[in-house]
């Protein structure tokens, strides 16, 4: 989607939050049948961390928003509206932006969950910055904060190595100068993908008793190799489409910037669009795939570490279950 309206968005501050336990392969290897050697190899992972059993997701939302605040100098009470993508809210209701509001302080906004899964982000922040173009908002915190390690089946060997708990934010600006920011954004979905990466267990359609928690349905269920494939077609599509009807050769894309569930498709993607991997943010050796976090995360790790410049071309993409996936292209503005 072009911008239609009036005003343009931009990123004007990140912030991030990694819980402080490292969880390295090894803990894996002292008790599934795995090697760090697999691991490292198979997925680009070598450690990730896990929040404590008192810090839901929230809990970590909430120290990234105050990173972001502080980073641009703004009081809790200035932002209009919270976005919270999520997969694993601290309840199912109340939204957690409700309760990062509450926590936060933020005592003149509205907001919402959006639920996309690894995607979760890129929808969120798609639509953040709607209100932002229509002037609707002139300002809006967008939150991907997830606690995987409450998700996934410890004895799972398959999935729950995969994944680790962060949480990142950003706050969306409204600027007038339509050339800078976000620039274009391309989204989709497919159903006919839910069942090859889905939470049974907990819904409206098998709600907990003690048969779906014997079976295990709270917890992910994956198959991996079809979402693999997926993955990479889905992100590398969506991303050479972007750069093709914005005229951008991959010359012209400082970053690119892929959800991190594997190294391998994240290696798979950048080669499909002709794009080295130095050009390629990273994180998933550090923490694995944080679902929502992801994204903003890489971006305000290498924001604080001063390697993104005013006006460098970054290309957002991320595929998920659903399927969800998209791209979002933006002119980096601060
Ligand atoms: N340790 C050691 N061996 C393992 C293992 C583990 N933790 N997990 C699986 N294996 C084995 C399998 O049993 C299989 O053995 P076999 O050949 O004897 O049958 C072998 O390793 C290969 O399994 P496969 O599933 O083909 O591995 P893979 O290369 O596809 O890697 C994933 C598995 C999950 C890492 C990979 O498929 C993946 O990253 N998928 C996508 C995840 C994703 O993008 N999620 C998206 C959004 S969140």
């Amino acid at each position: 989607m072009k911008n239609t309206g009036p005003f343009n968005a931009y990123i004007s501050a990140v912030g991030h939050y990694f819980p402080e336990k490292v969880i390295s392969n090894q803990f894996y290897v002292n008790y599934l049948d795995t090697t760090d050697e697999w691991i490292r190899t198979r997925t680009g992972i070598a450690e990730r961390r896990f929040a404590e059993a008192d810090q839901p997701t929230s809990f970590m939302a909430v120290k990234a928003a105050q990173m972001a605040l502080e980073n641009r100098g703004m009081t809790p009470d200035e932002i209009e509206l919270i976005i919270v993508a999520t997969v694993s809210p601290d309840m199912i209701y109340p939204s957690t932006a409700c309760i990062v509001q509450d926590k936060l302080g933020a005592k003149n906004c509205w907001g919402y969950d959006i639920l996309a899964a690894c995607s979760g982000f890129i929808f969120a922040l798609t639509t953040a910055v709607q209100f932002i173009q229509t002037g609707v908002h002139k300002n809006v915190m967008v939150i991907g904060a997830d606690k995987m390690s409450m998700m996934v089946d410890m004895q799972d060997r398959n999935t729950c190595l995969l994944f680790g708990d962060a949480a990142a934010a950003v706050i969306i600006e409204a600027t007038d100068d339509k050339n800078s920011g976000f620039l274009d954004n391309i989204m989709h979905i497919d159903g006919s993908g839910a069942k090859f990466l889905y939470q049974p267990g907990g819904g409206s359609l098998n709600p907990t008793t003690f048969e779906t928690v014997e079976k295990r349905m709270h917890f992910v269920h994956q198959s991996g190799q079809n979402v693999f494939k997926e993955a990479v077609k889905g992100m590398a599509d969506v991303s050479v489409e972007i750069m093709k009807r914005n005229n951008l050769s991959s010359d012209d894309i400082a970053y690119l910037v892929p959800h991190q569930a594997n190294l391998r498709i994240i290696q798979a993607t950048a080669d499909r669009m002709g794009v080295s991997i130095d050009k390629v943010m990273v994180n998933i050796h550090k923490y694995g795939n944080t679902t929502s976090a992801t994204i903003p995360s890489c971006i305000s790790e290498y924001w604080q570490a001063g390697k993104i410049k005013k006006g460098d071309n970054l290309i957002l993409t991320s595929f998920g279950a659903g399927y969800t996936w998209g791209s979002i292209l933006l002119k980096w503005a601060i």
